[in-house]
């Protein structure tokens, strides 16, 4: 009996929340049934609020986050309930169009680091539950952190304004009544909250997603996030949708792919956790996104899941050492035996388990970016398997397993010659821009160049105007 009325105290509390016409009279804080607050909980999972918001080794949701950006390096902020410091003064519409549209309490534009152009499309209830966790479910923490300043005129955030005008879509999903619900959540969960296409999508010149060629691959800082979109070769058109489903949960799908970097974070702290049928329901959307041909530009003719093979040339070299005068890719074999060899293999072939992978039919190997930033970065995933682990070589404090970029370049031709695809065309430079968090874009010089441009016109008009006179 008593269970019945608290249910149906909660009904009508609920009832009351969304029958409120105006989402401003929500400021007050208010006891919120604790099944609100759960699935508030669990949306906060799916969309990843945590991996942005929250520091390694830092307090839930109290930001710090440096996040590198090609135009500099963003900070996020303390969205726990302090009110000094977080986020305990907003109401549910000030959170709800900092989410949906990108402006903070104070009306500044917030920067698209926050993935607001994804969440744009949630619903109400959805924006309620999340708020309700925030109030609620977040312990606060009253510490703030360091302002982000970029470089002008990125640094004026009204300039976002603009951007927000041309980029963003705030209108709900296109209503698509002969799609399966399935479907229909699928895409719901992996437009919004999952923002696949904030990392798979390419961006334009003014960092917008280019909707023409979306999931058709993208670099993120020094990961690339590869086209997985339905193309056979492309894309990722020869995966089960069960397969999709396992690497979403694991992080890997033996002799296709493993997830390190960025998307190692996603599956460690937000796909991992979905429940079932959810990650089925992203799996069957993205399966069904029409096929881009291209992968970062590149015309695919053979798939990265396929390419390379099992090779020993270390066999001539084995016992040798390294020998002063050793070249190309004798020093890449040296290096490869030296480090990696105990893990992945003599013939890069991995183990029977697939906990050490193979380095031939590997998307990663083949993705000059990718391979890069696993030498430099490792891999670190946590997932209800376990921790999977690879050491970074990259780290310049850790003398024992750290290569420079001449080393780091010879390896990786190393191994794309005999395990990926084929070429050798990895310079020490390359090596370098990976090293400093992948390549910078010249928007900042651009919109720089622009200004002063303008200014020289301004000049130049003034002068002409006066000599008319
Ligand atoms: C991909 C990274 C990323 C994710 C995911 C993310 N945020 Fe943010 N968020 C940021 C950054 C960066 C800022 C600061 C942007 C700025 O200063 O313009 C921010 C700012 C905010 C703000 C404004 C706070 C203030 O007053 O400064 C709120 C509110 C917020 N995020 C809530 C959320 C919630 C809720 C989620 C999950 C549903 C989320 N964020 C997920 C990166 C992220
Ligand atoms: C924060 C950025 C980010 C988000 C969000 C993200 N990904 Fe990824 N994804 C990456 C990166 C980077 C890689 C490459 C990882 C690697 O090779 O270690 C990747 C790899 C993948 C791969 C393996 C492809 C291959 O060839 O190895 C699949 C499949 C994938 N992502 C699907 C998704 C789906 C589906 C979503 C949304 C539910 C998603 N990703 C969201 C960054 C992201
Ligand atoms: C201590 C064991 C160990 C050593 C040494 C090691 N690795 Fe790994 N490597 C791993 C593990 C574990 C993974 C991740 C497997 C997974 O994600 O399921 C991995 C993954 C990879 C991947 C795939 C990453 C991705 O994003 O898909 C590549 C490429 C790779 N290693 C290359 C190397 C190279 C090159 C070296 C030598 C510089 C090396 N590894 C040394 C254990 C090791």
């Amino acid at each position: 009996m008593k269970a019945l009325l608290k249910t149906l105290q909660a009904a009508a509390l609920l009832l009351s929340l969304t029958s409120l016409t105006s989402l401003n009279a929500m400021a007050a804080p208010a006891q919120y049934p604790a099944e609100l607050v759960e699935r508030g909980r669990y949306l906060a999972t799916a969309s990843d609020c945590m991996a942005c918001h929250t520091a390694h080794k830092g307090q839930p949701m109290a930001g710090g986050v440096v996040m590198s950006s090609p135009v500099g390096n963003i900070i996020s902020t303390n969205i726990t309930p302090s009110k000094e410091h977080g986020i305990g003064n907003y109401t549910l519409q000030q959170f709800s169009d900092a989410l949906r549209k990108g402006i903070r309490a104070d009306g500044a534009p917030l920067y698209p680091a926050m993935p607001y152009t994804a969440y744009a499309i949630m619903t109400d209830d959805d924006v309620q539950a999340l708020y309700a966790y925030f109030m609620q479910g977040v312990t606060p923490v009253e510490k703030g952190t360091p302002a982000t300043s970029l470089p002008f005129p990125m640094n004026v955030r009204t300039s976002m304004k603009a951007w927000n005008a041309l980029f963003l879509d705030d209108q709900p999903l296109k209503p698509e009544p002969q799609r399966s619900s399935q479907w229909l959540r699928g895409r719901y969960l992996a437009e919004g909250a999952a923002h696949c296409s904030s990392c798979h999508t390419p961006r334009g010149a003014l960092m917008q997603e280019k909707r023409d060629l979306y999931l058709g691959g993208a670099q993120v800082g020094a990961w690339y996030a590869p086209n997985i979109t339905s193309h056979p070769t492309a894309g990722i058109g020869s995966w089960t949708e069960a397969e999709l489903v396992q690497y979403l949960r694991t992080g890997r799908v033996p002799g296709k792919a493993q997830a390190a970097g960025s998307m190692a974070e996603a599956i460690s702290m937000s796909f991992s956790k979905l429940h079932d049928d959810d990650l089925k329901a992203i799996a069957a959307y993205i399966k069904d996104v029409p096929a881009i041909a291209t992968d970062g530009g590149q015309p695919a003719e053979v798939s990265r899941f396929a390419q390379g093979k099992p090779g020993n040339e270390l066999v001539a070299l084995r016992g040798k050492g390294y020998q002063a005068g050793m070249q190309g890719q004798q020093v890449g074999a040296q290096l490869y035996s030296a480090n990696c060899a105990s893990c992945h293999g003599f013939d890069a072939q991995g183990t029977k388990d697939g906990y050490y992978p193979s380095l031939f039919h590997n998307s990663a190997s083949v993705n000059t970016s990718n391979l890069l930033a696993t030498i430099l970065l490792g891999v670190d995933r946590h997932t209800a398997e376990g921790h999977v682990f690879m050491p970074p070589f990259g780290k310049q404090a850790n003398a024992l397993n750290s290569l420079n970029d001449e080393e780091v370049a010879a390896l990786a031709n190393y191994i794309q010659v005999s395990y990926g695809t084929g070429a050798a065309n990895v310079k020490p430079a390359d090596v370098a821009v990976i090293r400093q968090g992948g390549p910078q874009s010249h928007l900042p010089l651009l919109a720089q160049l622009g200004m002063g441009l303008a200014v020289v016109l301004l000049i130049g008009l003034a002068v002409f105007l006066r000599r008319r006179r």
